[in-house]
Parts: structure tokens; sequence; C-alpha cells
């Protein structure tokens, strides 16, 4: 047998077996790549954080991160694949479980604050993505600390999978980046008495602890003319979003992932603005915290 026809009956072989082809792999891994560090801004949590929120160089998955809330007092999750203090050990299956439905292999629910119920609306080629590409990091052994809840937890139910719209329909599609993939909502909207208060989706207000005496509430970015941005251009959307610099000069405080955003595709920024100009505007003054004014001019 020649060289050549050893290759390729072994290519013949490993396609009857139904194993995945080399060059469909890297395509999984760069699309997981790009999610993760761009619209999904895992590290925005998932990175080891010093007291001034920098993040230690290698330790972006490492987990430990305690966020506190009146609901919960968390520490993000190691998502290297260390065997010992990571996921390494945990199979595809029970990855994509935790980040879809919030559940861990043990069956205890893992979430809020994880936007797990964005969550829920992924694909299943972008959760095994993320999942192929959250394999190729460094294992970095991290020991985080306990996390405890408030509140009653409840998982998601099962995720539907359902493919993302084309990007041929921006609309559609932007819509996808923001509800099941950059979680925009689930920082952006207010909180009602039982949760998120759904019928002001995107009308900002929501406060949030970034540590013990540290808070941002958020900005109303549905398309209403005088509280939220329905005045500015796509340009000076797209540009809050990538760079945190607002049209009058002002600059966004965390923890809005804008050094991830960077990361994003024209594009797919393109398509978050479309969907943004068609969502209700709703009208809602939000003043910002003493930390924002001081430290986010
Ligand atoms: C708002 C913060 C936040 C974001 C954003 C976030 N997570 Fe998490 N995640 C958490 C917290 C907190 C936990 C740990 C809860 C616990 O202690 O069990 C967690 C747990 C997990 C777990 C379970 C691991 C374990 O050992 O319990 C996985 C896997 C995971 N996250 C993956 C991801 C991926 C992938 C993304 C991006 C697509 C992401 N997370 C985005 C906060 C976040
Ligand atoms: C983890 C929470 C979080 C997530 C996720 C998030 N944001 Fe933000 N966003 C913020 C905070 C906090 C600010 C700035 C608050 C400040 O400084 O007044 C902000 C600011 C903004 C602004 C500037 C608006 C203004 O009036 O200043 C825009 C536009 C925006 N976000 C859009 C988005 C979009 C679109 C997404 C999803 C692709 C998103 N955000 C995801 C927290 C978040």
């Amino acid at each position: 047998m020649s060289v050549y026809s050893v290759a390729a009956a072994s290519a013949a072989a490993l396609l009857a077996l139904g194993l995945p082809v080399r060059a469909q792999d890297e395509a999984l891994v760069k699309r997981g790549e790009y999610l993760v560090n761009g619209p999904a801004a895992c590290s925005n949590c998932h990175a080891t954080r010093n007291p001034d929120f920098t993040i230690p160089a290698g330790m972006e998955f490492a987990g430990g991160f305690h966020i506190v809330d009146p609901a919960f007092d968390v520490y993000t999750a190691n998502i290297t694949p260390d065997t010992e203090t990571g996921i390494g050990d945990w199979t595809d299956d029970q990855i994509i479980k935790a980040i879809r439905e919030g559940v861990d292999p043990e069956g205890k629910v893992i979430f809020p604050p994880m936007p797990v119920p964005t969550y829920n609306n992924m694909s299943d080629d972008d959760v095994k993505a993320i999942v192929a590409y959250l394999r190729t990091l460094p294992a970095v052994n991290h020991e985080v600390g306990e996390s405890t809840w408030n509140i009653p937890l409840q998982a998601m139910p099962p995720a539907k999978g359902a493919p993302a719209p084309s990007a041929d329909d921006p609309v559609a599609y932007g819509g996808y980046l923001v509800e099941a993939v950059a979680h925009c909502f689930e920082c952006h909207t207010p909180m009602g008495p039982t949760g998120p208060d759904l019928a002001r989706l995107g009308a900002g207000g929501m406060l949030i602890t970034l540590a013990p005496g540290v808070t941002a509430t958020t900005p109303n970015i549905t398309p209403d003319p005088e509280t939220g941005i329905g005045g500015w251009s796509d340009d000076e959307i797209r540009n809050a979003i990538i760079s945190g610099v607002r049209p009058d000069g002002g600059h966004v405080s965390p923890p809005m992932p804008v050094q991830w955003f960077a990361n994003m595709t024209q594009g797919d920024l393109d398509a978050v603005v479309a969907f943004l100009k068609t969502i209700p505007a709703v009208s809602n003054k939000v003043e910002r915290t003493d930390f924002q004014k001081a430290n986010f001019p």
C-alpha cells in the first residue's frame, strides 16, 4: 500500500467511526474561543481577581472571584481542565448541563448569578464549541471557596438546542447573541419582587455589588430617547459596547464586559445594535452610584 492510500484508508476509517475530522475540530475550537472571549465574556466572572479587579496572568479561567449579593455569596468555579480543582474529569455532557441548565454532576443547582437562563437558549453547536475550547485551556490548579445561596434554587429545563438564526437576518441573529450568549438583559433589566422584571427588559437600574460597599447600577439600553439610548447613532452604541465611552465622553464602569466585547466582529456588533433598536422603549431614569461617578466620570 502506498503512503497515500494508507492515509486515505485511515481517513476513511475515521469517518466511518464517526470520529471528528481535524479541520472540523479546529473550526469548533475557534468558534468556542470567539464566543468565550467575545460575546459570552465568561472570564468577566471566571477569572481570579486581584483586589483592584485586575486579572493575574494565566488566571483568566481559574475562578475564585467572590460575588456577594443579598441572594448569594459565591466564588466562581475554576473552569480549566485541572482534574483536581477544575472540570478536567467532567464529561462534555456534564459541562453542557452545567452551562445550559445550571446543574452540576452531583445534581446541585449552581446559579444565580451565572446567566444560565440566557445560556438555556444556546444552540447545540455553540455550547459544544465552548466546551471544545475550554478543553484546550492549560490546566490551572486553583482551589476556590464554597458558594452559598439564601434563596430557593431551581434548575432550568432541558435546553432545546435549536440552531442559531442565520447571520443574514441581523435582527434575529442579534437577538440570539443578546438572549442566548451575551446575557445583556441579565444585567440591564431591573429586578421586580420575584426576579427580573421581564415587562421592562433592558430598562436598566439593576444594582450590582462589585465588592463589599462597592455597587454599580446598569443603564437603560432600550430605545427610549429620554432615559435610554434612543437618541444615539449606531456608531455611538457600538462604540460604548466595545470601548466603554459614551457619546458625552463619559465612561462606563464594570461589570460591563467591555474588554471582551471589544473582540466581537463588526457583523456581530451590527446585529446586536439592529436587535436593540427593535425592543420596546421603556422610560426609566437610572441614577449612577457614587462609586461610578467617582471612578468612571
Ligand atoms: C455572572 C457570572 C458568571 C458568568 C458570566 C459565567 N459564569 Fe460560570 N459560574 C459562575 C459561578 C458563580 C459558578 C459557581 C457556582 C458554584 O459554586 O457552584 C459558575 C459555575 C460554572 C460551571 C460549573 C463548574 C463547577 O465546578 O461548578 C461551569 C462549567 C461554568 N460556570 C462555565 C461557564 C462558561 C463556559 C461561561 C461563559 C459562557 C460562564 N460560566 C459564565 C458565574 C458565572
Ligand atoms: C455583567 C453585567 C453587564 C452585561 C453582561 C452587559 N452590561 Fe452593558 N453595562 C453594564 C454596566 C454596569 C454599565 C455601565 C454603568 C455606568 O457606568 O453607568 C453598562 C453600560 C452599557 C452601555 C452604555 C449605556 C449608557 O447609557 O451609558 C451600553 C450601550 C450597554 N451597556 C450595552 C450592553 C449590551 C448590548 C450588552 C450585551 C451585548 C451588555 N451591555 C452587557 C453592565 C453589563
